[in-house]
């Protein structure tokens, strides 16, 4: 399919939809007449990115808190100091000063600054940024793409969306920074329907920011094109998968690719392309104007840097908080988050719902890439759903197959087949009763961490197999 030719189908409004995201179902004890019309609504809203908010709906509209606990802020700086959204504020906070930088820089030279820095992507995979660049700038073709990954479908995670409502500059630097360094002249920013002010806010960025000359036919004066385009999801959690976004982008069935090759070497119609998070790409700037060694400078040696986390309405402080990486997680939950405001924390879902479950006796665990992998969760996100004994473990396993299997793409026969199966099990042993499938839920989960094309489907097995891990008493007490 040429560029020229892609079609997008018309989606459906949702000004008037309730979420039923993991945020929102282990807050359901709160408004539970709201959660109700959310878990029944068709089609399913499974993250509104409110989850600050949590039972949320579509016209809540409270600004989340804004926290900053790490030496320097990448991030969130000039959101906490209040809104920073046209580009008269951002100039006057040194904004476009990265890529002044980058400007007297070969590409090569900016890629290894990036590479210097340690960054890896705030998407979920954390890839290393230098390396996807390096290997997007080393391909010949003369049409290369950069993508920016606004889709931010997991549910607990709001980061991306406040960024482009409130540091939309920020983002359309970061982005204009990878297109220098990759040789692309084309970009698209992929938004998901639900997030309708960062929409209107980017896009508005978006014609400043070519009236500047920041974009446009000469990239902030060096003579290079740059076009971006903003395109709408329709809803699906899976389109937050780069290659299924891609499809999506094209107007195609949003199905996940198979890799190889990867984006970097055939993705966007076919070239050379870079998918990059929201804030994976307003860090950037940051890193030109002040160097990889400052970025590297803060976290661990291999997790280096900031993240931002994305903290629940059940914390007593919930909002975002910029932390250094390092920080055991009982910080963020205690001291930032305030601990619960009523009752007691049993577990942490970090990341997203598609990786392990973090229990209070973990809660010193570091936040970082490598602690998490090993205690059997990932930084994905920065999400941090706490829940409490309101959810129940097998309650909280249900809801997340019940999302899975919604939510899947329907290429692989575990997760398009098995998930909806689990889910079923689960379901009929909260209702006391049993089933008489052939394969056993158990099974199903090593088939999907055995088969799954896609992280949608292992990150269905690695919760399932964190809750066997962590909780595996309570679960057994719960199916007997
Ligand atoms: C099921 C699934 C959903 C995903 N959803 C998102 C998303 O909403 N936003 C995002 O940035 N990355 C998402 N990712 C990760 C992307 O595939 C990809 O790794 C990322 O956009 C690359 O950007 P980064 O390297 O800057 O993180 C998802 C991955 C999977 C498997
Ligand atoms: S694991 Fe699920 S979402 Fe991923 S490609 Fe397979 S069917 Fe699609």
């Amino acid at each position: 399919m040429s560029e020229e030719t892609f079609f997008h189908l018309a989606g459906v409004d949702i000004e008037d939809q309730r979420c039923g995201g993991a945020a929102c179902f282990v807050a359901r004890h709160r408004n539970p007449t709201r959660w109700a019309q959310a878990d029944g609504d068709q089609p399913r809203v499974h993250c509104l990115g409110k989850c600050h908010l949590a039972p949320a709906v579509a016209t809540d509209a409270v600004r989340p808190h804004v926290g900053i606990d790490a030496p320097e802020a990448v991030v969130l700086g000039r959101i906490a100091q209040g809104r920073a959204w046209s580009l008269e504020a951002y100039r006057n906070d040194g904004g476009f000063s990265g890529l002044e930088r980058a400007r007297s820089m070969t590409g090569e030279a900016v890629v290894a600054e990036v590479d210097a820095s340690g960054l890896k992507g705030r998407g979920g995979a954390a890839f290393p940024v230098g390396r996807k660049w390096r290997a997007a700038q080393a391909q010949p073709s003369p049409q290369k793409y950069v993508v920016v990954n606004a889709d931010e479908g997991d549910p607990g995670a709001y980061i991306d969306r406040v960024l482009l409502e409130e540091d939309p500059h920020a983002v359309i630097e970061g982005l204009a920074i990878a297109a220098l360094a990759v040789g692309a002249t084309r970009a698209y920013l992929y938004v998901r329907k639900e997030y309708p002010l960062a929409r209107e806010r980017i896009e508005a960025a978006l014609v400043q920011a070519r009236a500047a000359g920041v974009l446009g036919d000469a990239l902030a004066g060096v003579g290079q094109h740059l076009d971006v385009a903003v395109v709408e999801g329709e809803g699906s959690y899976v389109c937050g998968e780069e290659t299924a976004l891609l499809n999506a982008i094209e107007g195609r069935r949003p199905e996940v690719r198979v890799r190889p090759p990867y984006p970097v070497e055939r993705g966007l119609f076919g070239r050379p392309t870079v998918v990059n998070n929201v804030e994976t790409l307003a860090s950037i700037p940051w890193i030109l104007r002040n160097g990889a060694a400052a970025y590297s400078a803060m976290g661990t040696p291999t997790s280096s840097g900031t993240k931002v986390v994305s903290l629940n309405s059940l914390f007593r402080r919930p909002g975002l908080y910029e932390v250094e990486f390092g920080l055991p997680v009982r910080d963020i939950v205690e001291r930032l988050g305030g601990g619960l405001s009523e009752g007691s924390i049993a577990g942490l879902l970090i990341g997203g719902p598609l990786t392990g479950v973090l229990p209070p006796s973990l809660l010193d665990t570091p936040f970082d890439f490598e602690s998490l992998r090993a205690v059997g969760c990932e930084v994905g996100h920065g999400g941090m759903v706490a829940f409490d004994e309101n959810t129940s473990i097998l309650q909280l396993m249900h809801h997340v197959f019940r999302f899975g299997a919604y939510e899947s793409c329907g290429k692989c026969a575990p997760c398009r087949e098995g998930a909806g199966m689990v889910e079923a099990q689960l379901g009929a042993a909260l209702g006391g009763v049993a089933t008489s499938d052939d394969l056993e839920w158990r099974d199903i989960v090593d088939a999907l961490a055995a088969t799954s094309l896609c992280g949608h489907g292992t990150g269905m097995a690695a919760f399932a197999r964190s809750v066997i891990n962590h909780y595996g008493e309570e679960l057994d007490r719960c199916l007997t």
